[in-house]
């Protein structure tokens, strides 16, 4: 099977991985890719975004199945345009990705079908949104409805930074269409885990949790990133828990998204705030989780193309799921300035020796290869990973590796995984 990943990150670099090592992949691909993903697949310069472009080399090359990593591809439409080709992919139509492209139908969609999740109001309109929130007190959220890499989101101590947050999103559009509406929602506590499921519009396989910290800072602090680094299996989410949550949130969704005329086919990812009243929903999304997936990839025993392709294939009632027996922590290496202005092209060395550390491997986010050399070109640039016995094992190897790279611009947390360690 010729299979090509869309997406140019570090889970992109975990997938063609993992796909790599499939007996089922006769040649592998990545529109755009980057300098790491470029020693497991041949990299097509294409964008994630142009349907037209992706479309016309699936043609030329004759490719037999798509995994659409981001999901930006997924809300535009990519995975109905390679369907109406005959092309098999991976991952969400348009109308079934709006449980990640659209807070405000995600909310909805959770009321109309009894998921737990924060109490809420939506508002197209700056003012009523504002006085929805000196009505209701801090601290509130107060989110962009549309997608807005990971920074649409606004936890408001104070109503005056919940009003603050209004204007940024509303008026001064700071994430563009994505703010020409607001969700304002309750204030939730508790600690956070990333839920996965395999879904092929009918059945939903669970496929682990994991816990990434979004923070930038040491300690969780600081303002929020893509996130700086996670490690499964995260024991907050028990296997009670797991079992709480196929039940109240993803078996509902999916009967929801079918009996709607919307299966969802794809990865669900549902983003959950774990406290006392048990496990809430706090956001959808319709992709893995980067670096979430990094650490899924690094413990997945199985054969991942099997079950990838049962996802449009409506087979997963077929496909059982083996890990293995360990646990695994990926650090992000960051360009200094991350999450605001980096540096970039500044030169990354030694990446062999970090490879070389027993189970370590390092999944490359932004980079590009030119004579020779690795350039950093994003805000998160490396994901160093490693499995161990249990997450403080891997924790050690996969510092041991990041201390080998020589990259005086970047910079990492050196807490990953501070929770489960302690516990
Ligand atoms: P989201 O993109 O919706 O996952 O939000 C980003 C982050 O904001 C989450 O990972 C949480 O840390 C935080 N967050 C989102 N919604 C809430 C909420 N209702 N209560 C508390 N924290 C939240
Ligand atoms: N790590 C969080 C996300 O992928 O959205």
């Amino acid at each position: 099977m010729k299979i090509l990943v869309v997406g140019s990150g570090g889970r992109e670099h975990a997938l063609c991985w993992a796909i790599r090592r499939s007996s089922a992949c006769s040649a592998l691909f990545c529109a755009p890719g980057n300098a790491g993903i470029a020693a497991v697949a041949a990299c097509v310069p294409v964008d994630s975004l142009d349907v037209p472009g992706i479309l016309a080399f699936c043609r030329e090359e004759g490719i037999d199945f798509v995994v659409v990593g981001p999901e930006a591809p997924l809300v535009a439409g990519l995975v109905d345009r390679l369907e109406e080709a005959g092309i098999p992919a991976m991952g969400p139509s348009a109308a079934a990705a709006r449980l990640e492209g659209s807070k405000g139908f995600m909310k909805d969609f959770c009321a109309r079908h009894g998921i737990p999740t924060a109490r809420y109001a939506r508002f197209t309109d700056a003012a009523a949104a504002k006085a929805y929130v000196e009505e209701a007190g801090a601290p509130i959220v107060v989110k962009a409805d549309g997608l807005a890499a990971g920074k649409g989101v606004v936890l408001c101590a104070n109503v005056a930074d919940a009003i603050a947050a209004i204007d940024m999103i509303m008026t001064d559009r700071a994430f563009g269409a994505a703010g020409g509406e607001v969700v304002i929602e309750e204030f939730l506590t508790g600690e956070e885990a990333s839920f996965f499921a395999l879904i092929d519009g009918i059945t939903a396989v669970p496929l682990g949790a994991a816990q990434d910290h979004k923070a930038v800072g040491e300690g969780d602090t600081g303002p929020n990133t893509g996130g700086m680094g996670a490690y499964s299996p995260a024991p907050v989410v028990t296997p009670e828990i797991a079992e709480t949550v196929m039940k109240t949130i993803v078996r509902p969704t999916v009967e929801g998204m079918a009996a709607e005329g919307h299966p969802f086919k794809g990865v669900l990812f549902a983003g959950l705030m774990i406290g006392p009243e048990g496990a809430k929903l706090l956001e959808f999304n319709v992709r893995f989780g980067d670096p979430e997936c990094q650490v899924l990839m690094a413990r997945l025993k199985s054969d991942i193309v099997p079950l990838l392709r049962a996802v449009p294939a409506g087979e997963l009632d077929k496909v059982a799921v083996e890990w293995f027996d360990a646990a695994a922590l990926v650090v992000v290496m960051a360009a200094r300035g991350y999450p605001g202005t980096v540096v970039k092209d500044t030169e990354i060395r030694n990446l062999a020796a970090a490879d070389a550390v027993p189970e370590a491997v390092v999944f490359h986010a932004g980079t590009r290869a030119e004579g020779g050399r690795v350039l950093a070109v994003g805000g998160r640039v490396l994901g160093v990973t490693a499995r161990g016995r249990d997450v403080g094992e891997a924790q050690t190897r996969a510092y041991q590796a990041v201390d080998l790279i020589d990259w005086p611009e970047g910079f990492c947390r050196r807490d990953i995984g501070w929770r489960a360690v302690k516990a």
